[in-house]
């Protein structure tokens, strides 16, 4: 199998491609990033040199690039996780993730199309069902309601893989999971930004009541889940995706604060995010049924290890908030 991967240098892209590495060895990967400011080369430096793993830097909106990979290295199926990701910026500025999220993956598609890929998987969102009250839980026929531009346009592109299936018959299959944690995620999500601020003695805004609530799943259940997807996915299906861990983003502060060490008084309240869903859960009953799939990590013990990792690799994190990561691309492949 040789596997397309956008996105791979992200947080997700770069746990999926040491989980292939590590768990389906024999596959081919090629990377393709922008190396946008949440792509880490660096995060992938042990798989230099390894022929099963190709790096290529360039845009998912670039049909030639895309489909010149694909006939150089008779690409049999896609993996597409390449995205603006982050609900904050989108607010900010909501123009990239339209040009990313919605135009990319169409041209992304295209290309995809017009190469006779075998299968195609859309790495999609929980976000894409909008927010839930006090009860209940997404599943696969939940109707799409989302609420930010982020969430928007990555409804957008899972609709559009779904068009491409239903129209052309392309072989694609779209996954919506639910918030991941993990190692490697840049520190401006929830989880990596809170241990950085207080590792630091720095406040920890939380926004509005702090009572809002995610599912939480850990990355490599993800990973785990993506690839049992491509294997035994059926075309045209949406497979949710989810840890059965929701928690109220407060109690995951305070035991973030808990396992460093540090006191409850550095937490700040801060205004609301405009829009803010108050409350996601995800149901993967169809997931678990149908494609044999279940996460292996409780958040609890998830949680503890992920802390550890970013306690004991603060090299890592001070390269990315520095921005010193970038560097890393131009030493060891620019240059090549
Ligand atoms: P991330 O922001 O950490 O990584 C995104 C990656 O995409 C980066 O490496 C970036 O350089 C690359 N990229 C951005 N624009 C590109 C372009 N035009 N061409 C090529 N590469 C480009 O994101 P993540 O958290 O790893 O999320 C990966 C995917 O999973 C996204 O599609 C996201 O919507 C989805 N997802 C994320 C979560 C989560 O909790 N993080 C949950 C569900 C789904
Ligand atoms: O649900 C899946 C989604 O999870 C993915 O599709 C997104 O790519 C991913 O970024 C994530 O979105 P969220 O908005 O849920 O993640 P974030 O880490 O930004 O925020 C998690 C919660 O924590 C949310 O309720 C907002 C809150 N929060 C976040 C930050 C960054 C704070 O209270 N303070 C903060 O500083």
């Amino acid at each position: 199998m040789n596997v397309l991967i956008t996105g791979g240098c992200g947080f997700i892209g770069s746990n999926l491609v040491k989980y292939i590495r590590k768990n389906r060895p024999e596959w081919k990967v090629v990377n393709l990033d922008k190396l946008t400011y949440a792509g880490n080369l660096e995060n992938l430096s042990e798989f230099e040199g390894d022929p099963k793993h190709v790096f290529v830097r360039g845009d998912i909106g670039n049909p030639e690039l895309v489909e010149h990979l694909i006939a150089q290295h008779s690409v049999d199926a896609i993996m597409h996780l390449a995205a603006e990701s982050h609900v904050d910026r989108s607010i900010l500025g909501p123009e990239v993730f339209v040009a990313t999220n919605v135009l990319g993956t169409q041209r992304l598609l295209e290309a995809a199309r017009s190469r006779g890929i075998k299968r195609f998987l859309m790495v999609s969102t929980d976000e894409v069902y909008g927010s839930l009250g006090p009860t209940g839980a997404f599943t696969e026929k939940s109707p799409l309601q989302p609420s930010s531009p982020y969430s928007a346009s990555k409804t957008s592109a899972d609709l559009i893989s779904l068009a491409y299936h239903h129209t052309f018959g392309m072989d694609v299959i779209v996954t919506r999971c639910s918030n991941n944690y993990g190692r490697y995620q840049f520190p401006e999500k929830l989880i990596p930004l809170m241990v950085v601020n207080a590792l630091h003695d720095k406040p920890l805004p939380v926004y509005g009541d702090g009572a809002n609530v995610r599912d939480w799943l850990h990355v490599e259940d993800h990973c785990s889940a993506l690839v049992t997807a491509l294997e035994k996915g059926k075309a045209g299906e949406v497979y949710n995706i989810g840890g059965g861990a929701e928690r109220k983003n407060i109690e995951i502060v305070k035991a973030i604060l808990g396992l460093v060490g540090k006191p409850e008084s550095l937490i700040k309240y801060v205004k609301d995010r405009p829009g803010h869903d108050r409350r996601y859960a995800i149901d993967p009953s169809k997931t678990k049924a149908e494609l044999g799939w279940s996460p292996a990590h409780t958040f609890e013990a998830g949680l503890a290890d992920t802390v550890k990792w970013y306690v004991d690799n603060p090299t890592w994190w001070e390269r990315v908030t520095s921005g010193a990561y970038r560097q890393y691309f131009e030493t060891q492949y620019r240059a090549r």
